[in-house]
């Protein structure tokens, strides 16, 4: 089944990890895809590889020329746009965990000029044109940091849990057009660009810890693939009737505590 037959999709961020997966998939399901991004090489080389349906604009998502540029660039070429993932983002430069003493205001403006205001840009104009068509689906990557606390920088967490804030009051507002508003919130995915460069044995390591000894549903590794699937499936018509919403792909991590009852049946035997 094709999902996204006929489709016509931006990814922001689109060159690298969670964003570049979903350019494969919703190319995959049928769509047309432009990826917008600041990693030109990366980007370019996934729309040669993909073909025709698949091409790559560069755009600085803090930049509002360059977001009205994409989403123009966008509908001249393909003569319509459905659907807008404002995927791209950045952690601080200092400890992804950094405590608020350690942290500095020129770290919390760039997080928050990229994750939140590239993110309000890129709705904003998908906006402009999707209100006259009455139609199309706006997605955000928030992160599962907006459902449970101590997982980011204080910075990081701000960012995301205001991405959620605007798209629910998207979804408010553009409901009246048959627009829908939604965010996917992935859990830890290691082996992106966002935490650095790390070597495979790394990546591969941490992400045994991740399952076995941190995340709630053992056996099976977030990747970024499965966030993509989540955000295939918000943009797809099988969500018809689904906006507002903050679709959590973390596993139930964010739902379970299992602290009291792990020491309560280790105290008593
Ligand atoms: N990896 C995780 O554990 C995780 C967890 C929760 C949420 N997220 C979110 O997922 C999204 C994708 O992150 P990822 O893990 O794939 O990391 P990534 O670094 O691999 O991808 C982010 C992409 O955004 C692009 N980008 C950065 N600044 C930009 C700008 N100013 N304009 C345009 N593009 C820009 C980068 O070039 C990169 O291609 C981010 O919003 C991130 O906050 C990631």
């Amino acid at each position: 089944m094709y999902m996204l037959d006929g489709k016509v999709a931006i990814v922001t961020g689109g060159a690298n990890g969670i964003g570049a997966s979903t350019v494969f998939l919703f190319h995959e399901h049928g769509a047309k895809v432009v990826i917008a991004d600041i990693q030109d090489n990366l980007g370019q080389k996934i729309a040669d590889k993909l073909g025709e349906n698949v091409s790559y604009v560069h755009c600085d998502v803090t930049n509002e020329d360059d977001i009205c540029n994409l989403i123009d660039t966008t509908v001249a070429k393909h003569g319509q746009l459905d659907v807008m993932y404002n995927n791209a983002g950045i952690m601080d430069s200092g400890s992804p965990f950094g405590r608020i003493l350690d942290a500095k205001k020129s770290d919390l403006e760039r997080v928050i000029s990229v994750n939140l205001v590239g993110s309000f840009l890129g709705a904003k104009h998908a906006a402009r044109v999707m209100v006259p068509q009455r139609k199309g689906c706006i997605l955000f990557t928030s992160s599962a940091t907006t459902a449970i606390a101590g997982m980011s920088s204080h910075a990081y967490a701000a960012s995301k849990y205001a991405i959620v804030g605007v798209a629910k009051g998207l979804a408010a507002e553009l409901g009246q057009y048959g627009i829908r508003v939604n965010c996917v919130s992935p859990f830890a995915v290691l082996g992106t660009g966002i935490s650095g460069e790390r070597s495979e044995a790394d990546v591969s390591k941490a992400e045994f810890v991740l399952s076995n000894h941190v995340g709630n549903l053992k056996g099976q590794i977030l990747k970024a693939e499965d966030v993509a699937r989540a955000a295939l499936y918000l943009a797809s018509d099988e969500a018809n009737y689904i906006s507002g919403l903050n679709l959590l792909v973390d596993g139930g991590y964010s739902v379970v505590n299992p602290n009291m009852m792990n020491i309560l049946s280790a105290s008593m035997g």
